[in-house]
């Protein structure tokens, strides 16, 4: 091993990190990752199965994690998040804040109903909001101050995607909000980021999949093949190569990187932005 590996895999040693949709796809390999360097990890998300056995994942690694179920659309459960964080592990370090999910209905928005809106913003945008509420007054007040923060953001948010208005409009909002809070805490020793993701191969990205394809086998194909063939890497990515950017996003070595929009997608959207 060399002395930089030696550095790598210490990188959150005695860090505390929080991950909201910690039990599935990019929050999964994330709170792996983070333990697997060191940190203790608080998996959020609303199922226990899934969040329970990562949990055990990282313990039979030797790594230290617990789960916490919330709904980040219930500001009484972010509240209890951060409160049992820091009663379990003494302080806040790092936040992912990652949960999210799509639009129920795919549709052209005048078909879209105001139930469907309720829902994606109050996961995927207020969700970002009260988790950095609650995050940043933690990391504001705890000794030594401070923090990082990165919001998971995607492609949609860059400019928009028909047939998933609200959803892309969240994302695009998240990327405002990390921005906003950037500038609002950075002096205060708050740093925030946002993650903006492409295609990873996650249940999230496959679900998408199989509803565009309306359950046909070949039309599954097609519409995986068109995926792969809008990147320039040639390929869907792997959770384990997002969880990389953030793990950067949350580390010393980017201590100057402020209010960035961190876009990692193969190439994606390299051709028109
Ligand atoms: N995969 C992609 O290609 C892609 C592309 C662009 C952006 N993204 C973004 O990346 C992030 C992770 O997506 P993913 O693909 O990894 O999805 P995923 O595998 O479906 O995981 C979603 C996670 O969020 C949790 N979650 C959902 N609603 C929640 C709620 N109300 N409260 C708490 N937790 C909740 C889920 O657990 P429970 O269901 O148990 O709550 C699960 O752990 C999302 O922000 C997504 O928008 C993904």
């Amino acid at each position: 091993m060399t002395p930089l590996e030696v550095n790598q895999m210490d990188r959150f040693a005695n860090k505390v990190a929080v991950v909201t949709g910690g039990s599935s796809g990019i929050g999964r390999a994330t709170a792996l990752a983070f333990a697997r360097e060191g940190a203790r990890v608080v998996i959020a998300a609303r199922r226990p199965k899934p969040a329970l056995e990562t949990v055990k994942e990282i313990e039979n690694a030797g790594g230290t994690a617990c789960f916490v179920q919330t709904d980040v659309s219930k500001s009484g459960d972010v509240e209890h998040l951060i409160a049992r964080t820091v009663e379990t592990y003494g302080r806040l370090d790092c936040a992912f804040n990652n949960a999210a999910r799509t639009d129920e209905t795919i549709a052209p928005m005048a078909d879209l109903s105001e139930e469907d809106f309720d829902k994606t913003v109050s996961v995927n945008l207020k969700g970002v909001w009260l988790g950095m509420k609650y995050q940043i007054r933690q990391m504001l007040k705890q000794k030594p101050k401070g923090g990082v923060i990165v919001n998971t953001s995607s492609g949609n948010g860059l400019g928009g995607c028909p047939q998933a208005s609200f959803y892309s409009a969240t994302k695009a909002g998240i990327i405002a909000l990390s921005k906003s809070a950037a500038w609002e805490y950075a002096q205060e020793g708050v740093r925030v980021n946002a993650f903006v993701a492409g295609a990873f191969r996650t249940p999230m990205l496959e679900g998408s999949m199989d509803r565009a394809a309306g359950g046909d086998h070949e039309a599954r194909k097609v519409v995986e093949d068109r995926w792969i063939k809008m990147t320039a890497a040639g390929r869907i990515g792997d959770p384990a190569e997002a969880a990389e950017a953030v793990l950067w996003l949350c580390s010393d070595a980017s201590s100057y990187v402020v209010g960035h929009s961190l876009i990692v997608d193969g190439g994606l959207s390299s051709l028109w932005r």
